[in-house]
């Protein structure tokens, strides 16, 4: 892969000298929607990620070319006006890194990006390419930004630049990833700006996580994962008025039935969600770190079913593949992962035998095909890394 992106990068900018870095994508074990209401979520940095190979140079031009997207685009590095593209992503690091004086003016450079990870589908490529441009510039001009720092201004970037209002579930979980392990973080940020986390080593032996893509694109700016966050703060709003908590994961499942009455019906299944999949995560947890994959399988159907019943944010593409999933004997669970409106699935097979899942997933795929117009894709979910630059001996 290395010297695949060298040399795409020798044939696109006639240099031989490129840094290459790699930035992996996400998934989810569990933990959904609540990384902005003091959730605990259980996400994993993969092996599909985001490849950079940069050059710096004295022009005031930042050039990329993108190989998903088969184009070069530029813009001068002090220009911040927003488009539309995936230059967002690095004109946003750059613009935050500057509110915050942690540059003045950068040189240009050139930049290749080669990614293994499919966009728009619920993965993370969004904050993969933001922890990619920060490392980068982080190591080039020593600003000595811990891993942490990273993460939190590659958060502040999708919030105030880009506009999708996010937790710090993905940018966590890319900027900390760790190879053969998940993470199992507690999103409230105590008094020091830090948060309480740790890794988790995969026991499960004798099952396979595989991530089933709907290919239904969606695009969190126009989708409605900020009017989600807007119910959720309306309904700890009210809530704080009978009781005065700080956040809604606070809350229990007996509280919230209690006071039922005082909260708008949309609002009340939102709440539902919310409580309830935090407490699927501290089960999944135990679960995990037992071996248990049962019951693992077993909350993953629960938080689907919570999502698309209370939650709303599945539809017919994760719908139609997560009801054939779960009528098969070899599937111990299955559900959506990232924010929803399509993208992903994240399901558990018995076993480790991949033609066995192969075929399942294919007969699958022809019963969605009838259904949707479109095929589904599958990749076997590895773990990985943080984001780095990839020295010699990384080289796979
Ligand atoms: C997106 C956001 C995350 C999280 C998930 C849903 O991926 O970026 O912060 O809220 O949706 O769990």
């Amino acid at each position: 892969m290395i010297e695949k992106v060298k040399k795409l990068f020798k044939e696109k900018f006639n240099n031989n000298q490129p840094l290459i870095y790699f930035s992996p994508g996400r998934v989810n074990i569990i933990g959904e929607h609540i990384d902005y209401n003091g959730g605990r979520v259980l996400p994993m940095a993969i092996s599909l990620g985001i490849y950079g190979a940069v050059s710096f140079n004295n022009s005031p031009f930042v050039k990329v070319y993108s190989d998903s997207f088969h184009e070069t685009l530029e813009f001068n590095h002090n220009s911040f006006e927003k488009d539309n593209s995936f230059l967002k992503y690095i004109k946003g690091i750059i613009y935050i890194l500057r509110k915050h004086q942690y540059i003045k003016e950068i040189s240009g450079f050139d930049l290749l990006l080669f990614s293994t990870l499919p966009p728009s589908s619920g993965l993370s490529s969004s904050a993969a390419l933001e922890l990619l441009i920060i490392k980068i510039l982080n190591d080039r001009y020593q600003l000595h930004l811990d891993d942490l720092m990273m993460i939190k201004l590659a958060q502040e970037t999708e919030r105030d630049y880009v506009g999708v209002n996010c937790g710090i579930m993905d940018q966590f979980a890319i900027g900390m990833g760790k190879k053969d392990y998940a993470i199992y973080l507690d999103t409230n940020e105590d008094e020091f700006g830090k948060y309480l986390y740790k890794y988790i080593h995969f026991k499960i032996t004798d099952a396979t996580f595989v991530i089933i893509n709907t290919n239904k694109p969606r695009n969190l700016i126009d989708s409605k994962y900020n009017k989600r966050r807007w119910e959720c703060e309306k309904g700890l709003e009210i809530f704080k008025t009978v009781i005065n908590k700080n956040t809604l994961c606070d809350y229990t499942l007996e509280e919230l039935e209690n006071n039922k009455c005082i909260f708008d019906d949309i609002i009340y299944h939102r709440l539902k969600h919310v409580i309830s999949e935090n407490e699927r995560v501290k089960q999944a947890l135990i679960a995990m770190e037992t071996g248990n994959i049962e019951k693992l399988g077993s909350l993953l159907n629960q938080s689907h079913q919570s999502l698309k019943e209370d939650y709303d944010v599945t539809g017919l593409h994760l719908d139609t593949i997560w009801k054939e999933l779960i009528t098969c004997p070899m599937v111990l669970g299955a559900r959506m992962t990232g924010a929803g409106f399509g993208g992903c699935l994240i399901a558990l097979f018995k076993g480790k035998n991949r033609l066995e899942i192969n075929e399942i997933l294919n007969n699958i795929n022809t019963k969605y095909l009838q259904i949707t117009g479109i095929n589904l894709d599958y990749y076997y979910a590895k773990s990985s890394d943080k984001t780095m630059r990839l020295e010699e001996d990384d080289y796979e």
